[in-house]
């Protein structure tokens, strides 16, 4: 990838010291699904920036852990000291997973000299509600950044999200400043859609400067299939692979509609979400009304399907496409490798093309991780690389807390 934007401003870093370096990006989304690992080069700076992804895999992980996850992004109790446990032992999790990635890639971490991880959500309020008096914001991600440093002696950033919600921002996505770089076209309109446990896009218009893009949440993408799968299976399935039981489902559009009527689709950008509402109380109610629907599981899943499509393309009638142009939609996400969800997406978008983000080089499951490897080399030298007009914050923000890593 190579891009020729005026995204930022350099602060006090000389040429020297953008030389290429090999950095890991360390993604885990709220499916929990595992630890996606993007290995890039990144040289230079903007607006001449130079970042190519170079491998990419993934590990799950432990069983009990995830579940914990589940459990404390649920919000159940958790004690302070248990948190801070979680917290410790997440650090190292990602450190092995990071260990794992650099064995399969044949890298010595000795040649990596930076890291950047998103970490787990477990908390996230993009939008100001009233806590002991006053409108407060807040976003959590743990996986301990200092242990990651210190287990594999690379320096880390992580906490990328804090730094935009302080400034009035959602926090999310951060997913833009990646997209803008990779998608940007002088001609062509286009969006990218991430569908992983939550749908997000990026609208980047033709020709578009920094701040004419925009982004936002539109709601569910695999959590809401994933949920029904598990509980429908009692936990032995996680998901619904390759659309298997949904394509056996009947659509029921009545249901379908009123999951439609979910007022979070109805909110204006800038907005995000996650499992603080689309979680087991929205489950429930889904299950209530699959229940006076009379639909079977495979219908319901269905469903669930039909309408994780619907509400993406949605937010693009409602918000998007009345002012913008827009030819191509690029996907990317765990979700892009379902195909009934894909083919309702092309059904509920006729007249925009869908391509995979793989066709830019970055495979569907790699993107969100090389886009925290990319963010994690701009905060390195000091550059900011949230999108204001994608987050809403009051400014630009140089994202992540960085901890070096031990000296030799
Ligand atoms: N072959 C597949 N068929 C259907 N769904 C899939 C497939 N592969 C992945 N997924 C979905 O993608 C999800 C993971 O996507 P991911 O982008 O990792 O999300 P997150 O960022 O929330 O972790 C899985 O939980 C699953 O629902
Ligand atoms: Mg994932």
């Amino acid at each position: 990838m190579r891009t020729n934007v005026g995204f930022s401003r350099r602060i006090g870093v000389s040429e020297a010291d953008n030389a290429c370096m090999l950095v890991l990006g360390l993604m885990s989304g709220t499916s929990a699904d595992g630890i996606d690992v993007a290995l890039a080069r990144i040289g230079g700076a903007p607006p001449r920036l130079n970042a190519k992804l170079l491998a990419h895999t993934s590990s799950k992980f432990p069983p009990a852990l995830r579940k914990e996850i589940l459990r404390v992004a649920e919000q159940q109790p958790i004690s302070a000291g248990e948190l801070s446990q979680l917290n410790f032992r997440l650090g190292e999790v990602f450190a092995n997973a990071a260990l794992a990635a650099c064995k399969t890639f044949r890298i010595s971490p000795r040649k990596v000299a930076l890291l950047g991880s998103h970490g787990q959500t477990i908390f996230h309020q993009g939008r100001a509600v009233r806590y002991f008096g006053r409108p407060t914001a807040s976003t959590l991600q743990i996986g301990e950044p200092s242990v990651i440093a210190a287990r594999i002696g690379i320096t880390t950033i992580g906490d990328f999200r804090p730094g935009d919600t302080a400034l009035g921002g959602q926090g999310a996505p951060l997913v833009p400043y990646a997209d803008y770089l990779l998608y940007r076209d002088v001609q062509l309109g286009r969006v990218s859609l991430n569908l992983g446990g939550i749908a997000n896009i990026t609208v980047i218009p033709a020709g578009a400067k920094p701040s004419q893009v925009f982004a936002f949440d539109t709601g569910p993408a695999n959590i809401l299939i994933d949920a029904l799968v598990s509980y429908f299976t009692r936990g032995r399935k996680r998901f619904d692979q390759n659309a298997a039981v949904a394509q056996t489902g009947r659509s029921l559009p009545a249901l379908v509609d009123e999951l439609m009527r979910d007022p979070y689709l109805r909110l204006a950008p800038p907005k995000s979400t996650g499992r603080e509402y689309y979680g087991q109380a929205y489950i429930q109610k889904v299950l209530a009304l699959g229940r006076r629907h009379r639909a079977y599981p495979a219908d319901l899943i269905r469903v669930a399907t039909i309408f994780t499509a619907l509400s993406v393309a949605d937010a693009l009638h409602r918000f998007v496409l009345p002012k913008t142009k827009i030819r191509q939609l690029v996907v990317s996400g765990g979700g892009a490798k379902n195909p009934l969800l894909m083919a309702q997406l092309a059904a509920a978008l006729g007249g925009i093309e869908i391509l995979p983000s793989a066709s830019f080089g970055i495979p569907e499951e790699a993107k969100e991780a090389f886009a925290f490897a990319l963010m994690a080399y701009e905060t390195f030298h000091q550059r900011p690389s949230n999108v204001p007009s994608a987050t809403g914050a009051r400014g630009r923000a140089i994202l992540g807390k960085i901890c070096y890593a031990p000296p030799l």
